[in-house]
């Protein structure tokens, strides 16, 4: 694996089926580059377990988060996957960069903000969630960080973090970004004020594993317009559809179906039918190899295995020059 290249590092939590918005916010992506970066992908078990769980549950939902890489195009000889808790060196750091981080800039989170509003209060696991996430990155030295847009505001604490450390202690982090200038924010298809999101349950979104007549439901009964915006824009139900279509349709049937739209002559029903077609195309390759990687389950063993072995090793030596220039080693 090559030692030069640009590293890009992204992370998924093991909190239930991954959807179509984590597949492009994240997946796709890091698949999609895999070639030009040195690219490690993490199983986030760690911050998973900030929220209520079920810890009969979380193997399977490892493993399946793991199967949803592999069948989404990410390629173990090319990148490194691997589980968070599997390499201790994510939580150490995350200490040490505890030690600058404000606290006024994690209660500033709107993840914290909109988890402490529903709940009332917070553990202090989802005040120090962003440390963590910067430490992933950090131990890696990543510089590009595909994640949806929901992350950006945690993706530039890890920036200020790695600036920060910079200044202290000496050139060491490079500053991450993410990979796309316009990160992706899928809607929930029942409610498309909100994202698509595992917390809202099926009826949000569409699963990677969801066969082609849950598909078509779930697209069939999609909100569209709602009435209440303006005739101006796109209403963004509408707006959502039309982003699945350019994700699973090709260009031309895209611009063929914008410009119905525009003429006012688009029946929804007919959108909808068409993307349906066309999200159940796009997703059957991937839900093949996810079946096929299922009936190997040492393969998928040892990936995360070899991952961990391999993330280590960079962890490791990452952490040590960290120690080293605050005074520790
Ligand atoms: P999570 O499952 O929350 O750990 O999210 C994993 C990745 O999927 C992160 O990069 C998120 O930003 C991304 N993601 C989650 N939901 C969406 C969505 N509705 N649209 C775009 N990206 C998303
Ligand atoms: N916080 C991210 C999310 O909820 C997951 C994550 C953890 C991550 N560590 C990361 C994403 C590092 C990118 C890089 O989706």
């Amino acid at each position: 694996m090559a030692k030069d290249k640009p590293v890009l590092f992204t992370g998924i939590r093991p909190t239930g089926e991954l959807h179509l918005g984590n597949y492009l916010g994240a997946i796709q992506p890091a698949a999609t580059h895999q070639e030009q970066f040195t690219s490690y992908l993490c199983v986030v078990d760690l911050h998973a377990i900030t929220t209520p769980y079920e810890p009969k549950k979380m193997p399977d939902l490892i493993r399946g988060i793991t199967l949803d890489y592999l069948a989404g195009g990410i390629d173990p000889d090319k990148s490194t996957l691997f589980i968070q808790s599997h390499v201790p060196a994510h939580v150490e750091l995350m200490w040490l960069l505890n030690t600058i981080t404000p606290i006024g800039e994690l209660q500033r989170m709107v993840q914290y903000k909109e988890f402490t509003k529903r709940h009332g209060d917070a553990q202090a696991g989802i005040l120090n969630y962003p440390i963590l996430m910067a430490a992933d990155i950090l131990l890696y030295k990543g510089i590009a960080v595909p994640v949806g847009d929901d992350q950006s505001q945690h993706l530039e604490m890890a920036s200020d973090l790695a600036k920060k450390f910079n200044r202290l202690y000496g050139e060491t982090f490079p500053i991450p970004k993410n990979t796309a200038d316009n990160p992706p924010r899928i809607k929930a298809l029942h409610d498309p004020s909100k994202q698509m999101a595992k917390s809202l349950g099926p009826k949000s979104y569409i699963a990677m594993t969801d066969d082609a007549d849950t598909i078509r439901k779930k697209i069939m009964s999609a909100v569209t317009d709602t009435g209440d915006g303006n005739n101006e824009e796109m209403a963004p139900g509408v707006a959502n559809l039309f982003t699945l279509l350019e994700l699973s349709a090709p260009q031309e049937t895209v611009k063929h179906m914008r410009e119905h739209h525009q003429e006012g002559g688009l029946q929804y029903a007919e959108l909808k039918a068409v993307l349906a077609d066309h999200l159940i195309e796009y997703l059957k390759p991937i839900q093949e190899r996810r079946a096929k990687l299922e009936k190997d389950p040492d393969y998928v063993v040892k990936v995360l295995t070899d991952g961990a072995e391999r993330a280590r090793e960079v962890a490791d030596a990452t952490l040590r020059e960290v120690k080293e220039k605050m005074g520790l080693l």
